[in-house]
């Protein structure tokens, strides 16, 4: 695995645990120092467990910082390096992916598959076919596509089982020894789909698309909702059933955000662009998302006539989904962010994202529970929503805030029960 970021700190453990002997290679020598003492470089559920597993017992799983030496030993190599958005761009930036590809073409000694489990463009696994060529002969290596389905929050399970796994290869040689690594999962009877190098890269684009696109397409459902009086749950849980449609991805909220959806999206809608294809559905969800956590920011500030000076805010989550720390375009650190600018008074909780939230954000209060961001305040806005959240004591948070409004952008209360406490309350698209 080259890259010991989510994808490929997960997929190594993972297919250590399958029975292979992984190697995890990053150029980030305090990275791997503290990976090698079992501390993981972000929080996952059960991560912390698989990696000590590995390390102290199974010996099948290692880790290095020089890549040239790592690649003699290997069958296969996974790039998982990250593509982020361009800066002012909205393109991927693949300069690691090609750097990792160069190192490659340099080290080659047995045959080997190379695989891109990073998300990239279509046409980037053919570009790293090019860049190993020119170093290396073609009968000492193949490329595949394998794109990775994983969630954070719950990534193992994800990996260990997932809706289906998909291998892009040129020939039957590197597509065999794919399936052989994947052999623990067809046990289990997972689908594994063999398709073209091209296939394999538009499917994870088209797939985190179309997710995204169902999130924008509830959320506008859900303003509809606010204004004519139906309940976007109702609305949602219905449309849900209909099996053409399915329920997933229909909680209508304040934007998705994270690490893949809203940087897949540009990436996805630039590499249409560049082959004279106008994504319009696509940019439309783009635009939606972008300006929602504002437009929700300014529903919070016309509540209050748009004067939010001496107005106690609390907030409870800030990673942008719960059950990781990643703050990465979270739609919560934009809020607060804008509430924060309006004058309001902001306080914090959340479960494991205040590290990172305060390198950002750094003039706002961080506290120790729930409650404590209750204290004092006004407002409560329900940002990300961690199980924790979930039952909080209505009574004890009426007591303690004062003439209290909650703003619960997740909908994970009962708007009567809020309502019969004596609370102001606004869900999203109720
Ligand atoms: C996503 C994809 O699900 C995964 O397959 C891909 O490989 C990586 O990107 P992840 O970013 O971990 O995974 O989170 P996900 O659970 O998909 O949620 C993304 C965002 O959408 C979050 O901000 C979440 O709060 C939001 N969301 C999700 C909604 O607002 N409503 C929903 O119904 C579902």
């Amino acid at each position: 695995m080259v890259g010991t970021g989510y994808v490929g700190l997960v997929s190594g453990l993972c297919f250590a645990e399958f029975g292979f002997e992984t190697l995890c290679v990053d150029k980030d020598q305090s990275r791997i120092n503290s990976i090698a003492k079992g501390v993981c470089p972000f929080f996952e559920p059960g991560l912390d467990d698989l990696l000590v597993k590995h390390l102290n017992s199974t010996k099948r799983f290692s880790l290095s910082n020089n890549l040239s030496e790592s690649l003699k030993e290997a069958s296969v190599v996974f790039i998982t390096v990250g593509t982020p958005t361009k800066r002012l761009e909205n393109e991927a930036d693949l300069n690691d992916v090609y750097a990792v590809a160069e190192k490659i073409s340099e080290n080659i000694v047995n045959y080997c598959v190379v695989v891109t489990k990073s998300t990239v463009p279509v046409g980037t696994t053919r570009k790293i076919k090019e860049i190993i060529s020119q170093k290396s002969s073609s009968d000492k290596f193949d490329v595949v596509s394998n794109p990775e389905f994983l969630r954070e929050g719950s990534a193992i399970n994800d990996f260990m089982h997932p809706d289906r796994v998909v291998i892009g290869t040129e020939n039957k040689k590197s597509e065999d020894i794919m399936r052989q690594i994947y052999r623990p999962l067809y046990l289990q009877k997972t689908s594994i789909l063999s398709t073209t190098i091209e296939s394999a890269e538009v499917i994870k684009y088209a797939s985190n698309s179309f997710l995204a696109t169902k999130i924008s397409f509830i959320n506008e459902v859900a303003d509809l909702c606010e204004t004519v009086g139906a309940d976007v749950q109702d609305v949602s849980k219905a449309m849900g059933l209909d099996k053409r449609i399915g329920e997933k991805f229909l909680h209508a909220g304040p934007g998705f955000g994270g690490s893949c959806f809203p940087k897949d999206v540009k990436a996805f809608s630039a590499t249409a662009k560049k082959h004279n294809i106008e994504f319009s559905i696509i940019n439309a969800v783009n635009a939606s998302n972008e300006s929602r956590p504002r437009r929700i920011a300014s529903k919070i500030k016309n509540r209050f006539n748009n004067k939010l000076d001496g107005i106690s805010i609390g907030i409870l989550g800030l990673s942008f989904k719960p059950n990781t720390d990643d703050i990465r375009d979270s739609t919560s650190i934009i809020i607060a962010n804008e509430l924060n600018k309006s004058g309001g008074n902001i306080k914090c909780f959340d479960p494991h994202a205040m590290t990172n939230a305060k390198e950002i954000l750094p003039d706002i209060d961080y506290c120790k529970s729930a409650y404590d961001v209750c204290k004092g305040s006004r407002v409560l806005i329900i940002a990300t929503e961690w199980n924790e959240f979930r039952a909080l004591d209505l009574k004890k948070i009426k007591e303690l805030m004062k003439d209290p409004v909650i703003f619960d952008l997740r909908n994970i209360y009962n708007e009567t029960e809020v309502k019969d406490m004596g609370i102001e309350y606004h869900g999203v698209g109720k």
